[in-house]
């Protein structure tokens, strides 16, 4: 049996049917799939029906689990994060243009999350595709961007001064912990390589990158602020609405995302595992 993927838009995203993770992939469907993520980015799946258990094993298929150090697990699954919002709780996880865990030297290849419990309206999440970002470039600002490198860290979002500040850090409070393990500072070129496709993607996030290499944070600032603005143009993206048994598996390295907080009053439960990534080379034009 073949799955069928459907474009969700022209520059991200697309939905794969056909598949029923609990009841276990055939290679040939496997396949299938990972190239649809390679080719879109991010995948969505609807009405899967799968306990922890099996979306660790779904997981494992993808590549080795990056275990979040700051998120809180799931009870009796380390390698599960929980992505929470009780009534009560006015902040969420999420709630920035960002892509998962670019502080790290080897960033993570992509998330599988998955809805448990989701509000009827809202609670939707966006993605956007960085490597149309990177085409509507100019000439000029590509070349530019092709011989830069960035820094990019977790100290001040998840070190012990993220939660003295009004960061979204403090704000989430107890769902996101162990402040002593923000020790990771990393440096990637700022037009990268897809390590899958092999095309040019831009790699700047507002959650984690830092400054440019030799640059201040100050000079850096500015440019940073213009290259997120268009990364995150309304061409460039799809706004996926969630249900429950959803499950969204996206491509860090291709796309950003970001978690609206728009349901107040209602909860909202996401499952979602990490999958290692490798290190990012530049974009070199031929
Ligand atoms: C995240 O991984 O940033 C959370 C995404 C979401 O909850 O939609």
């Amino acid at each position: 049996m073949s799955i069928t993927v459907t474009p969700a838009s022209n520059a991200v995203g697309a939905f794969v049917s056909g598949v029923d993770i609990a009841a276990g992939l055939s290679d040939k469907q496997f396949t299938e799939m990972r190239q649809a993520f390679v080719d879109h980015g991010v995948i969505f799946l609807r009405d899967q029906d799968i306990t922890p258990a099996q979306h660790i094993e779904f997981a494992e298929r993808w590549s080795e689990i990056n275990i979040n150090r700051f998120f809180q697990p799931v009870e009796g699954y380390p390698n599960v994060a929980e992505v929470r919002k009780d009534p009560d709780q006015v902040h969420n996880i999420g709630s920035n243009w960002h892509t998962d865990h670019s502080y790290d030297d080897e960033p993570a290849m992509g998330s599988i999350l998955y809805a448990r419990q989701v509000p009827d309206v809202g609670g939707d999440t966006m993605f956007a595709g960085q490597c149309a970002a990177y085409q509507a470039l100019s000439d000029g600002l590509k070349d530019t961007l092709g011989r830069m490198w960035a820094h990019h860290s977790s100290r001040h979002a998840f070190g012990a001064l993220a939660y003295l500040q009004p960061t979204e850090t403090a704000q989430v409070g107890k769902r996101i912990g162990n402040p002593e393990l923000a020790t990771q500072d990393s440096r990637h070129p700022v037009i990268i390589k897809h390590p899958l496709s092999g095309r040019p993607a831009l790699y700047v996030n507002g959650d984690f990158t830092v400054h440019f290499d030799g640059w201040t944070q100050d000079e850096s600032e500015p440019l940073l602020q213009q290259l997120y603005a268009h990364a995150s143009r309304p061409e460039f993206t799809y706004r996926f609405k969630w249900e429950k048994g959803s499950m969204a598996i996206w491509d860090n390295r291709a796309v950003q995302h970001n978690a609206i907080n728009d349901y107040q009053g209602e909860s909202r439960l996401m499952h979602r595992i990490t999958l290692e990534g490798e290190s990012l080379e530049p974009f070199v034009v031929s």
